[in-house]
């Protein structure tokens, strides 16, 4: 990206957050918690050791939240007695897992800055975390969200989580409605470098495979997204050019005329990839973010 495009993309940033009442910034937590970027880290590690499968858990856990009503932690807040309402309940967010990773790095925040660092700041240096940690690249990324303060909806995650059966049109429709070009919607379903599927999400797509092959790979339940499941690297693209990808949206990415040539190029170059989903992951995490909101004691409940 040439000097001009950045500084029109960082003004263009400062400008639209304004508006909406919420400025994000690189140093946000410079004075308040200084430390912050270190305890996530070092939280992270022994969890990702003790579980190689949370990094995917957390990165899709990122893509859910900032999908509804932009990145504000909603998704981690539980059921109440008072009200049972939680994005949980959407069928969108079959799979989901690992939320609690959060509330735990949480409570080491906490510890060190009490009241200063919002959960959605930590959920999206969990998930940048993830994807270096990873292999991927290291994404800088603007802090200074605030959490979500109302019940949590799951007509709203209806809405907004695009279903399993997504194809090209659809994906890319919700990307560049954020801003996103064609290459970086392309580079952001790369994040399927990482992790599992569940045979839920996939049967609409086994039963028009061959009866028993597919019965075979459902055995365990769940399938690889790709054969690297724990390394952030473009062998996904690779993969599904050989046919191979798992759901429609991974399957159909390769044969669209819009998407066709982006998938070819990842998979030959894979700084290209870093690159572009460095800039998908910054305009995911930074759009829509609420114009008011607090600073929650504890990640999975409305104090
Ligand atoms: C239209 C876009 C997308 C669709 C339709 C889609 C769909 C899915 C589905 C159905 C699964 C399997 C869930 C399961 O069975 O457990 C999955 C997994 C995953 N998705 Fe996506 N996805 C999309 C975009 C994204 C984006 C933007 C990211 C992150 C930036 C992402 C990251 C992941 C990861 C890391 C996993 C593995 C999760 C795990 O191992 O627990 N996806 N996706
Ligand atoms: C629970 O919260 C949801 C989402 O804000 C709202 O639509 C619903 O009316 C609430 N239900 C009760 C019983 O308060």
């Amino acid at each position: 990206m040439d000097l001009t495009t950045t500084v029109l993309m960082v003004l263009l940033f400062v400008l639209g957050n304004v508006t909406e009442g919420e400025v994000l910034h690189y140093n946000f937590y410079d004075k308040s918690c200084p430390q912050l970027e270190n305890i996530v880290r070092a939280g992270l590690v022994p969890l990702f050791v003790t579980d190689p499968t949370s990094p995917a858990a957390l990165l899709r856990l990122m893509f859910h939240d900032c999908q509804v009503q932009g990145c504000d932690a909603s998704i981690l807040v539980d059921p109440t007695e008072g009200n049972v309402s939680s994005e949980m309940a959407s069928v969108r967010n079959f799979g989901i897992r690992k939320r609690e990773l959060i509330s735990i790095v949480k409570s080491m925040v906490e510890a060190a800055c009490p009241q200063k660092v919002s959960c959605a700041d930590i959920l999206i240096l969990a998930a940048r975390e993830a994807v270096a940690m990873s292999g991927g690249p290291h994404i800088e990324v603007p802090l200074g969200r605030k959490d979500s303060f109302t019940t949590p909806s799951y007509q709203q995650a209806d809405a907004w989580v695009p279903p399993a059966t997504t194809g090209v049109d659809d994906m890319l429709h919700i990307f560049t409605s954020k801003g996103m070009t064609i290459q970086e919607s392309v580079a952001l379903i790369g994040a399927h470098t990482l992790g599992v599927t569940h045979c839920a999400s996939i049967l609409n797509r086994l039963y028009k495979a061959e009866g028993d092959k597919a019965h075979q790979e459902m055995e365990p339940g769940f399938v690889l997204n790709d054969p690297t499941a724990f390394i952030f690297d473009n062998l996904y693209y690779k993969n599904a050019m050989g046919g191979r990808g798992v759901l429609r949206i991974d399957a159909e990415m390769v044969s669209d005329p819009r998407t066709a040539q982006i998938v070819k190029h990842f998979a030959s170059d894979r700084d290209d990839f870093f690159r572009a989903f460095s800039s998908a992951f910054f305009k995911l995490s930074t759009s829509g973010s609420l114009n008011q909101g607090v600073i929650r004691k504890r990640c999975n409940v409305l104090d």
